[in-house]
C-alpha cells in the first residue's frame, strides 16, 4: 500500500498551532520579504508568503524592486529592517535579477533575523550542529512531514537530487543529522536511475518536469518530490512522475500538496522562533 505524505495537512496543523501562539503575544511578530525579480513564480511565492503571514496573526512588509535596482538600494533598505525593532524575519526571495549580488545581499541581513537560514553564519551554524540557527524553510518542511509519519531515517540511504544552497545542500545536512546515509546527486552525475534504485528515500528537487521514472525507484522507497513546475496545460507538476512511481512507493509526496503547503508553514514556524528568541 502507497501512503500519500499529506503536506496540506501536517501544514495546516502548523499553523494553526503558530495562530493560537501569536494570539497570546503582546505584539505582532513581523516578517520583511524583498521581492527583486519579475519572475511570475516568485511573484506568486511572495504574495502566498503575504497572505500566509497575515492570516497566522503577523504583520507582513513586501518590498518590490525593479530591474534598475542596484545592490545598494536592496542592502540599505536590509540595514534599516536589521535595526526595526518591529521585524524579526527578513527574507530575500530568489533567484534575483542576474546583475545583483546574491551573496553581497544575503549577508547584509542579521543572522538573528535570517529567516531562510541563508546567511554564511547559518549555514555553517547547521552544517556544524552548533546551537540554534533558522533552518531553511523547504527541507525543515520534509524533516517535519516525515516525521508526522513517524518515518525514521536513521541508517536509510537517502539521495537528495539538486546541490542548491536553497534544498539539496541543506537538505543533504539535515538528513546527516537524523542519522541517514546521503548521497547527493546532480545534473552532472552519470547513471543517475542506478543511484536512485539503491535509495531508501529520495528527495528530487531538480526542476525537471516527471524526471523520476517507474525504473529510477525501488518497491518500497519513500519519495518527495520539491519541484513545482507549471506545463504547457498550465498545470502544476513535479519532479516525479506520480502516476507511474506511486506505484511503487511505499510512501509519496503529491505535487500540488505535498513540500509547497510544508514550506510557506516552516517560514511561519522560523519567523515566531526568531520573535521568541528576540525576546531573550
Ligand atoms: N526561492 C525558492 N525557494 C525559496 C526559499 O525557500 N526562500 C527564498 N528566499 N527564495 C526561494
Amino acid at each position: 500500500m502507497t501512503i500519500i505524505l499529506d503536506g496540506k495537512k501536517s501544514a495546516h496543523l502548523i499553523i494553526e498551532n503558530i495562530k493560537k501562539k501569536t494570539a497570546n503575544l503582546k505584539e505582532k511578530p513581523g516578517l520583511a520579504v524583498i521581492l527583486a525579480n519579475n519572475n511570475p513564480a516568485s511573484r506568486i511565492y511572495v504574495g502566498t508568503k503575504e497572505k500566509k503571514a497575515k492570516e497566522v496573526g503577523f504583520n507582513s512588509y513586501v518590498y518590490k524592486f525593479d530591474e534598475n535596482t542596484g545592490n545598494e538600494q536592496i542592502i540599505e533598505l536590509i540595514k534599516k529592517l536589521n535595526e526595526d525593532s518591529k521585524v524579526q524575519g527578513i527574507l530575500v526571495q530568489l533567484p534575483l535579477f542576474s546583475h545583483l549580488s546574491e551573496s553581497k545581499i544575503i549577508e547584509s541581513i542579521d543572522p538573528k533575523k535570517d529567516v531562510d537560514g541563508f546567511h554564511p553564519i547559518n549555514v555553517g551554524k547547521l552544517n556544524l550542529g552548533l546551537d540554534f540557527c533558522p533552518i531553511p524553510c523547504t527541507p525543515k518542511g520534509i524533516i517535519r512531514l516525515l516525521k508526522d509519519y513517524q518515518i525514521s531515517l536513521e541508517g536509510k540511504n537517502a539521495v537528495v537530487i539538486g546541490r542548491s544552497n536553497i534544498v539539496g545542500k541543506p537538505m543533504a545536512a539535515l538528513l546527516l543529522k537524523e542519522s541517514a546515509t546521503v548521497t547527493i546527486a546532480h545534473s552532472k552525475t552519470k547513471d543517475l536511475p542506478i543511484i536512485t534504485k539503491k535509495a531508501d528515500i529520495i528527495i528530487s528537487a531538480t526542476g525537471i518536469p516527471h524526471l523520476i521514472k517507474e525504473n529510477f525507484v525501488q518497491t518500497g522507497a519513500i519519495v518527495v518530490d520539491v519541484g513545482i513546475i507549471k506545463n504547457k496545460e498550465g498545470k502544476i507538476i513535479g519532479d516525479v512522475d506520480f502516476s507511474e512511481v506511486s506505484k511503487k512507493a511505499s510512501y509519496i509526496t503529491p505535487t500540488p500538496g505535498g513540500v509547497g503547503p510544508m514550506t510557506i508553514a516552516s517560514l511561519l514556524d522560523n519567523t515566531l522562533e526568531l520573535y521568541l528568541r528576540s525576546l531573550e
